[in-house]
């Protein structure tokens, strides 16, 4: 397994008293009022942080909020995370706005604190071999438990990595432990769901796929472009027609390596894009020329759901159909929900992470019985292109 190759907390030693740095992700959305609008991220450092705090150490959380390019501003301070993340975890969390190694040796054993936004300091993003030191002179030990901000070479996501004892957390543990599971060395047959509105922004993933996985379904506005390169009218669909032939080159890969590649037969269209949209259900081959996609229909469903009953591992990124606007969120409603009941029965092992995945999956009532769901966007996609992720390498042992 993949987290056997880093060191974890479980081979800390004689860390009470000393200080640890640990890299969560806590760049949560937040309302117009500032207030944290999705606490997930914040309950997924709750494992590693109290462990810490539990063994005595003096925990101080390096994290970056939103995109300040090296300027502090107070709207990306990280001050009001701090105090949401002391109700997540129901105990008191210090701030530190300048961060100095005599103030922290001044910090009680067991103390959590949260250091201010890590994207304030200009050599962050650069991963500046001085900000590294600077920041390494602050702690004992590095802690990366931030799976989701690890495709990032930051000082904070990789540098210190080099320049302390490095460790992962138990987020970043469980996470890799469960993309190894699902990519790196999963029971067959796999099948990867793939949706989402464009090819585009996908390629590489659905290239990496292809030579991985026993089947891949594609869905979303992205099925339109490969329906496309099959010579099917797809109207007036969200469509890449610019991409048929790099389509069409990747169904030659899939086909080379193997791999199934589904597409709809059946699919769900309406006039315009827009909750509650009259809408019919057609043969692919019977799309009128001012009529959209939205979504895949039931019969396919129903062959994607025989599908998943003949696989042991699944990995799912992106909505089937524009499931953010009702009726057209029912095949991917749909298919989570077999995917989450075959899971349940032990019989499939899921993993889904990804931009609006989690959103799709939760609206589905199906997140909780996925084996595992990521909270990473840029990271997850960037590990289902088969990419080394810097902050992960620089963990190896
Ligand atoms: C995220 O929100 O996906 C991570 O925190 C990474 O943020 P970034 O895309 O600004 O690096």
């Amino acid at each position: 397994m993949a987290a056997q190759r880093f060191s974890t907390l479980d081979d800390m030693h004689d860390i009470a008293g000393k200080p640890v740095l640990v890299r969560e992700d806590l760049n949560v959305p937040v309302h117009d009022d500032g207030s944290v609008s999705d606490d997930t991220r914040l309950r997924a450092t709750m494992a590693t942080l109290t462990e810490l705090a539990d063994a005595h150490a003096k925990v101080l959380v390096l994290a970056h909020f939103g995109r300040p390019k090296g300027h502090a501003s107070e709207d990306l301070s990280l001050r009001p995370v701090a105090e949401a993340l002391g109700k997540v975890l129901g105990r008191h969390i210090g701030f530190l706005a300048s961060p100095e190694r005599h103030a922290i040796d001044a910090l009680a054993n067991g103390s959590i604190t949260v250091l201010e936004n890590s994207r304030f300091y200009p050599g962050e993003e650069k991963n500046d071999p001085a900000l590294v030191s600077q920041m390494a002179a602050l702690g004992d030990f590095y802690v990366n438990d931030a799976f989701s901000t690890a495709h990032r070479a930051h000082v904070t996501t990789e540098g210190l990595a080099h320049a302390l004892p490095a460790f992962a957390g138990r987020a970043m543990e469980a996470e890799l432990r469960a993309l190894e599971a699902a990519l790196g060395d999963p029971e067959h047959p796999v099948a990867a769901v793939v949706g989402g509105a464009k090819v585009s922004t996908k390629l590489d993933v659905l290239t990496h796929l292809v030579a991985k996985v026993d089947h891949l379904i594609i869905g979303g506005g992205m099925a339109n472009t490969f329906l496309a390169a099959r010579g099917v009218d797809v109207g007036n669909s969200l469509c890449e027609h610019d991409l048929t032939d790099t389509a069409n080159r990747i169904m030659d890969v899939a086909d080379a390596a193997s791999c199934t590649v589904h597409l709809p037969y059946d699919v769900v269209v309406a006039g315009e894009f827009a909750a509650g949209a009259e809408n019919r259900t057609v043969n692919v081959h019977e799309v009128g020329s001012d009529e959209m996609i939205l979504d895949i229909g039931m019969a396919a469903v129903e062959a994607l759901s025989d599908v998943l009953k003949t696989c042991k591992t699944l990995v799912w990124n992106g909505p089937l159909g524009a499931f953010e606007i009702e009726p057209f969120d029912r095949a991917t409603v749909a298919l989570a929900q077999t995917a989450a009941a075959l899971t349940r029965e032990g019989s499939l092992v899921s993993v889904a992470g990804g931009g609006d995945t989690v959103a799709a999956l939760n609206h589905a009532g199906a997140a909780g019985d996925f084996s595992f769901v990521s909270t990473a966007g840029g990271a997850f996609l960037e590990w289902m292109e088969g990419k080394e992720l810097p902050g992960v390498k620089a963990l190896e042992t």
